[in-house]
């Protein structure tokens, strides 16, 4: 017996049973998983008072034991609260709020001396998120949130998200939940990069007690697809089948086992015998590309808008404005250099998760971690030939997405298995299988030629992009679109010109992720500015700011002539003022010493203010007989904070507090449509119909007051307004950062000594929010362009597994940044004048760290990322010494 929260539990754990899941069946989804292997610190409980990592801790070791998990840790604490879960309230100290019972479990056993030194404490906790700066705040007992206040404006103020559960561990993610009868399905997956599936065997599996079904391309539906969602389901080639007879990378999905338990389905999946038969492969962007390549997807004719089947391309760009050439021969000065820039992952705590049921009218649920539930509703109908209304997806709260939940990735196989077997279905997928089969961002390699005149005039710029899309198309378009628009749009100049291909390779597919292409275009044009600069002997800053777009200035892109995108508002000059004036600060700051070499760089970035071709929102505000509301609306909460921009929103428009508004959402049937929280549109797009629906209330409740009608009594028929936007008027943000960072030549490490940031946020509803959201994805950003990287071996595997080979930022990593916001207010797109911010303030990080590592070394770093290895190796080249003896 062991003793959960003061309760005893008499039910004995199974041998080899890990406590997480132990506990997890005792109803404490508190405790959460995030890797399985003892890495994140999710799954941290007490054993008699020690935290631990539940998931890698026997459970038969906990009998006779004490365990106390997130939601027993305030047990006689006045409000039932531990100080420190108070304190995380107060800071706000999360955003998906994945990470946080783990984050309070370590922090509540720290004493004194720990607590001192909470980066060395923390080492064992992740948080992907938040940047750690709220996090520590909360230790440190600062207090970010504001109370609503009636008669005050409730936009402009740091109201708290309405979210305070997850303190306690009661908040539900998708998982947090026990149907009856629950089945668990597990996949098997191609150990073969590509091959063609002669058979499949399942008689030993299906064989094993507790195993219910095996599911094969022989139960799938014919149809293709893209686990890609955007608004325009022709935006991405249909080149995926839910189980295909063709596998085009080792990790791809072969079957599908559903099981009565975990175990059951674990141990049959090694039993399913699968004759491949292996066909050539191709692992190279620019090899797959060459005449007599593998090709992946031959079989696909013109309807699947595959856009070169023999050239292995999922998309290609080709536009010219200008002459370039001819502009190159006349500048005085130009640069040209192939940047490369490499595979990471989302690493969104929460995996992707999802349960399906058959309710007994027929009509299918999915209970799912999305960022776009109406987007999957839809590709749900169409796979399985379904009506709308005969399909709801619905999404509790999201542990973490950064876009990687702008896919379908779980939704089809669990409505397979539950259409077959008319059962509660759940698919969780592994920290293994987010790295081996998910998807990541798309490396590139980004050749940029520039020229200039002497006074430092841009004259011409071209790009050459191989996007590696591995082997599906799945954002492959749109990222390489977008890539291009936004980084040639920001400068001034009358020749551009872009060649750009997303090819196929037989490798993990690349998807959506934060930035969705422009962290690694601005990575190589920044760069490339940086140094056209150098070479005329210009300021690299003076120089951006003569060529960069100003206000009134049309943004001329990879479209001849002016787009439909505008400058609503202009804090570019305003943010590089900030910043400018933050890197000249540097008095306190050491000076070059010793091994030690200091430099600054900074990097700019635009983003576009809402995805092209339309994002459709529709909200709706309720009178409800208590005198509080309800608001509906359709965007997914994922940590981005739109609940609270929303709430913030209405409550402005009704002239109530935030507090006195209930929100519903992220639920097919809670609102007509809502594209999805994805292209940082939670507040522009979806905020503006949540004000519109809450200015029309307003309106009609003035009109019952005119008509005599009073306010909402017991008897009066309570009022009802809807809200929408369609995102059709766009404009653009932007980001500076800068660095002042110390180098050391005997080991390359890189030291941070000055980090900030300046947004153009527009209107910022939620200051808070707004500057966590900048620091969460600054650090995001550094541990990408710092260590982190998804390897692939030789023959196309990925072989980074585990969290501890990839290296995510622990709050000992990361510097604490100066966020700074222009004040500006944009007259085009969101809700009193915001602007988004949730993507866009990742894309400068690479490009000012390596513009301030260039400053500082005088090398040029032109790979990602910048480990202490290559920056080594790369002083040392420069230096003219033998690395390798050096090294030895
Ligand atoms: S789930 Fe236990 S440490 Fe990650
Ligand atoms: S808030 Fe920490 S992982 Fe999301």
């Amino acid at each position: 017996m062991m003793r959960v929260n003061g309760e005893a539990v008499e039910r004995r754990p199974r041998p080899g049973q890990c406590l997480r899941t132990f506990l997890r069946e005792q109803g404490s989804f508190g405790v959460k998983k995030g890797c399985d292997a003892g890495d994140c610190g999710a799954c941290t409980v007490h054993v008699d008072g020690v935290p631990v990592h539940s998931c890698i801790y026997p459970a038969l070791r906990a009998l006779g034991r004490e365990i106390t998990t997130i939601e027993g840790l305030g047990a006689g604490h006045p409000d039932g609260l531990h100080p420190l879960q108070r304190s995380f309230i107060e800071a706000q100290g999360f955003q998906c709020g994945f990470c946080t019972a783990g984050m309070i479990m370590t922090g509540a056993a720290l004493d004194e001396e720990q607590r001192a030194d909470l980066p060395r404490s923390l080492k064992g906790n992740i948080c992907r998120c938040t940047g750690y700066r709220s996090i520590a705040d909360a230790f440190a007992g600062v207090r970010h949130v504001e109370r609503p206040e009636a008669h005050e404006p409730q936009v402009g103020r740091a109201l708290p998200a309405p979210a305070a559960r997850v303190v306690t561990g009661t908040e539900p993610f998708t998982l947090d939940t026990a149907p009856e009868g629950l089945l668990h399905m597990k996949l098997v997956r191609s150990p073969h990069p590509h091959a063609y599936i002669r058979s499949i065997d399942a008689g030993a599996a299906l064989a094993l007690p507790g195993v219910r079904a095996v599911l094969t391309y022989e139960d799938a539906p014919q149809g293709h697809y893209s686990s890609a969602r955007h608004e325009h389901y022709a935006d991405d080639p249909d080149d995926t089948r839910l189980l295909d007879r063709v596998v085009r990378f080792a990790g791809q999905r072969v079957a599908a086992v559903v099981a009565e338990t975990v175990g059951a389905a674990e141990r049959a999946v090694p039993l399913v015998r699968v004759d491949y038969e292996v066909l050539p492969a191709v692992h190279d962007a620019e090899a797959a590309m060459v005449p007599g390549a593998p090709r992946l997807h031959a079989d696909k004719g013109s309807e699947s808008r595959v856009a070169d089947p023999v050239r292995n391309l999922a998309a290609e760009i080709h536009s010219e404005i200008g002459d370039v050439e001819a502009a190159l021969t006349r500048a005085a000065v130009t640069y040209e250099e192939t940047f490369s820039i490499h595979r990471v992952q989302h690493v969104h705590l929460e995996t992707h998760a999802s349960i399906a049921w058959v309710q007994d009218d027929g009509r299918l649920i999915v209970r799912t971690s999305s960022q776009v539930p109406f987007l999957t509703r839809d590709a749900l109908c169409r796979l399985f030939e379904l009506p709308r209304d005969q399909v709801r997806v619905l999404t509790p709260r999201v542990g973490g997405g950064f876009g990687a939940k702008q896919e379908m990735l779980t939704e089809d196989v669990v409505a397979l298995a539950a259409l077959r077997l008319r059962r509660h279905v759940s698919l969780e997928l592994t920290r293994e299988e987010e790295f081996t089969a998910a998807t990541t961002r798309h490396p590139m390699k980004v050749s940029v030629r520039l020229g200039a005149d002497r006074e430092g005039s841009l004259g011409a710029i071209a790009l050459r992009i191989v996007s590696d899309t591995g082997a599906y198309g799945n954002h492959g378009p749109g990222v390489l679109f977008h890539a291009c628009g936004e980084s040639l749009a920001l400068y001034r100049c009358d020749n551009k010109r872009v060649d750009a291909y997303a090819v196929y390779t037989n490798t993990v597919p690349a998807g959506a992720l934060r930035g969705y292409g422009l962290s690694q275009l601005f990575f190589a044009v920044d760069c490339a500015m940086d140094e056209l600069a150098r070479r005329l002997g210009l300021d690299p800053l003076e120089f951006r700011e003569r060529n960069v777009v100003g206000p009134g200035d049309e943004l001329i892109s990879i479209e001849h002539g002016p787009g439909d995108v505008e400058i609503g508002s202009y804090g570019l000059d305003q943010c590089l003022k900030t910043v400018r004036a933050a890197l000249s600060d540097a008095s306190t700051l050491p000076a070059a010493e010793g091994e030690w070499q200091v430099g600054v760089g900074a990097a700019i970035t635009m983003l576009d203010t809402t995805p092209p071709g339309g994002h459709f929102a529709h909200a709706r505000i309720a009178e409800r007989r208590d005198g509080g509301y309800l608001l509906y609306s359709g965007t997914p909460e994922f940590g981005n904070g739109t609940t609270t921009v929303h709430l913030q929103l209405a409550a402005n428009a009704l002239g109530v507090t935030a507090d006195r508004i209930e929100i519903v959402g992220s639920d097919t049937d809670a609102v007509r449509h809502d594209t999805g929280a994805y292209g940082s549109t939670g507040t522009v797009v979806a905020g503006a119909a949540v004000l519109q629906a809450g200015e029309r209330l307003a309106e009609l409740q003035r009109q019952r007051e005119d008509g005599g009608g009073g306010g909402a009594s017991p008897e009066a028929e309570l009022l009802v307004a809807d809200g929408y936007c369609d995102g059709s008027k766009r404009s653009v943000a932007f980001n500076v950062h800068g660095f002042r960072v110390a180098v050391s030549s005997d080991t390359g490490e890189i030291r941070i000594l000055l980090s900030v940031h300046a947004a153009d946020a527009g209107t910022v509803i939620n200051p808070m929010q707004c500057r966590s959201q900048i620091e969460g994805g600054v650090v995001q950003a550094l541990g990408a362009a710092m260590y982190e990287h998804v390897d692939i071996d030789a023959s196309g595997k990925v072989v980074t597994r585990v969290l501890r080979e990839y290296h995510v930022p622990v709050m000992s990593d990361v510097p604490r940044t100066q966020v700074h916001f222009a004040r500006t207010r944009d007259r085009v797109t969101g809700p009193l004048g915001a602007k988004p911010m949730s993507e866009s303030p990742f894309n400068p990080v690479a490009p000012a760290l390596a513009n301030a590592v260039r400053d500082a070394t005088a090398v040029r770093f032109t790979s990602l990322p910048l480990t202490r290895d290559r920056v080594y190796l790369g002083l040392a080249r420069q230096a003219g010494i033998d690395a390798y003896s050096v090294s030895r």
